[in-house]
């Protein structure tokens, strides 16, 4: 009798610790408020407006004259994109902005896939909806969330789409895509009030999917767009249905993960590291030190006083495309620093990389941009840094991106990693430079989540 009671009550503990251990898993969070002022009482709007981008004659007039009053300075002789943005290439870039570049016809482009804005917390959230035409009989598109990061926007998604909604391959699976920007980008209007994290933006792509009636969905993210789709896949994993990143940084360097810096280069098969982990490790520790210095400047200025530099490139256009499209260049390659023109064009077009930077100009964004930066930072150690992703999860490592992230570490992170794709070309922008990539890798992991749960 004793015995049975005894194994009951283990029985019983471990039942509970592991219910308890899950529970631990999921992110909790509350309801926020980020218009301007306290929160109404009563109902809140929940309708949904059509949108489109448009512009007008004073816009584009008010642009040339700024362009116009620019006040060139020269580069340092051989100083390629070291210094930051070429000021000699910079002049040829602001000249086709000038001269060549027709933004009516980008908001056309823009245009051409279905806009719409609803209010969400207190401020309106803008979003790209684009349905299929055709899905095969018998089976329903794939809803899909695709979120951007800095500097970017929903634009970057722009060729991804028909190859998802449209695909031309038979074989391959038909989504129903949902580009919204973060609030504070693009078109999504700036939260109010301090605090405005990751999580935050999380919580309310929840309710924007809940409102147009997805159920269960998948989703997919880079820079920013990893961590708040990490967020959604932690505060709700029943409804994401999978999660796809190519940017996953470790948010803490474990025990495992600094055994394997330490110990990879010697034990690699203990690690599990490949020769392209080791190659881009291992040029020197000291050497990936030194670079991520160099290269990270700007996320302590955005960390710390968004609004002091931002007030300069909100009111230059000339200082915002190339405060933007320096990244465009480093983060696309880092040997692009060694080019006169940083290699921009090597993997984008000007229209493209202008629209972007028109998206940030326009809509005035630059400012709430760079200060999601310091809602991050002034957050260490927040829950969701300490929690891992039980959702299913695919890993797209592309060979350019910022930071090189073995399959161990998503591992440690991503407790459900489904795919882990060492992908062929591709920097860190990479559902921009290479959409067909990328979207091929969202099939592959798509495709085997979709199998297991039949
Ligand atoms: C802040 O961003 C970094 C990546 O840049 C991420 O690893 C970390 O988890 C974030 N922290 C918070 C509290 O959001």
């Amino acid at each position: 009798m004793l015995i049975e009671v005894l194994i009951g009550l283990v029985v019983g503990g471990a039942v509970l610790l592991l219910v308890l251990r899950r529970r631990s898993h999921v992110l909790k969070t509350e309801d926020g408020w980020w218009g301007v002022g306290p929160e109404p009482d009563g109902e809140q709007d929940t309708t949904i407006h059509p949108f489109k981008v448009t512009t007008s004659d004073a816009e584009l007039e008010d642009l040339h004259r700024r362009i116009d009053q620019t006040r060139p300075v020269p580069s340092l002789e051989d100083s390629q994109f070291h210094y930051g943005f070429n000021s000699e290439y910079l002049s040829k870039v602001v000249s086709y902005w000038r001269n060549d570049f027709d933004w009516r016809r980008q908001v056309d482009r823009l245009n051409q896939y279905p806009h719409f804005k609803t209010n969400i917390e207190g401020i309106d959230v803008h979003y790209v909806h684009v349905k299929p035409k055709r899905v095969p009989e018998g089976t329903d598109p794939i809803p899909l969330i695709m979120v951007h990061g800095w500097p970017g926007s929903f634009y970057e998604f722009y060729g991804t789409i028909p190859l998802l909604t449209e695909p031309s391959d038979p074989q391959a699976l038909v989504f129903e895509v949902v580009c919204p920007s973060i609030p504070g980008y693009g078109y999504s209007e700036a939260p109010h009030k301090k605090g405005f994290t990751s999580v935050c933006a999380a919580r309310i792509f929840h309710k924007l999917m809940k409102r147009l009636g997805f159920q269960q969905f998948y989703a997919h993210g880079g820079d920013w767009g990893w961590l708040v789709t990490t967020n959604m896949a932690q505060l709700e994993p029943k409804i994401v249905k999978g999660l796809h990143v190519n940017f996953a940084p470790p948010s803490k360097p474990g025990l495992s993960i600094t055994l394997s810096i330490l110990l990879g280069r010697h034990f690699p098969k203990l690690f599990g590291f490949t020769s392209a982990d080791l190659e881009r490790l291992y040029p020197c520790v000291q050497k990936l030190f030194v670079e991520s210095i160099k290269e990270t400047g700007y996320m302590h200025i955005q960390a710390t006083k968004p609004d002091t530099a931002g007030r300069g490139l909100n009111d230059s256009p000339v200082g915002l495309a190339a405060y933007i499209l320096e990244k465009f260049s480093t983060w696309t390659s880092h040997d692009f620093r060694n080019l006169e023109d940083g290699g921009l064009t090597r993997k984008f077009s000007l229209d493209d990389l202008l629209t972007n930077v028109m998206i940030y100009w326009t809509s005035g964004c630059i400012v709430p941009s760079m200060r999601f930066y310091k809602e991050n930072f002034s957050r260490l150690g927040s829950p969701h840094t300490k929690i891992p992703v039980t959702v299913p999860t695919g890993y797209a490592c592309f060979p350019n991106e910022l930071m090189h992230t073995p399959k161990l570490w998503v591992q440690q992170k991503f407790h459900n990693l489904l795919t882990y794709s060492q992908m062929a070309r591709g920097g860190h922008f990479a559902a921009m430079e290479e959409p067909q990539l990328m979207v091929e890798d969202i099939n592959k992991f798509i495709k085997k989540v979709e199998m297991k749960s039949q």
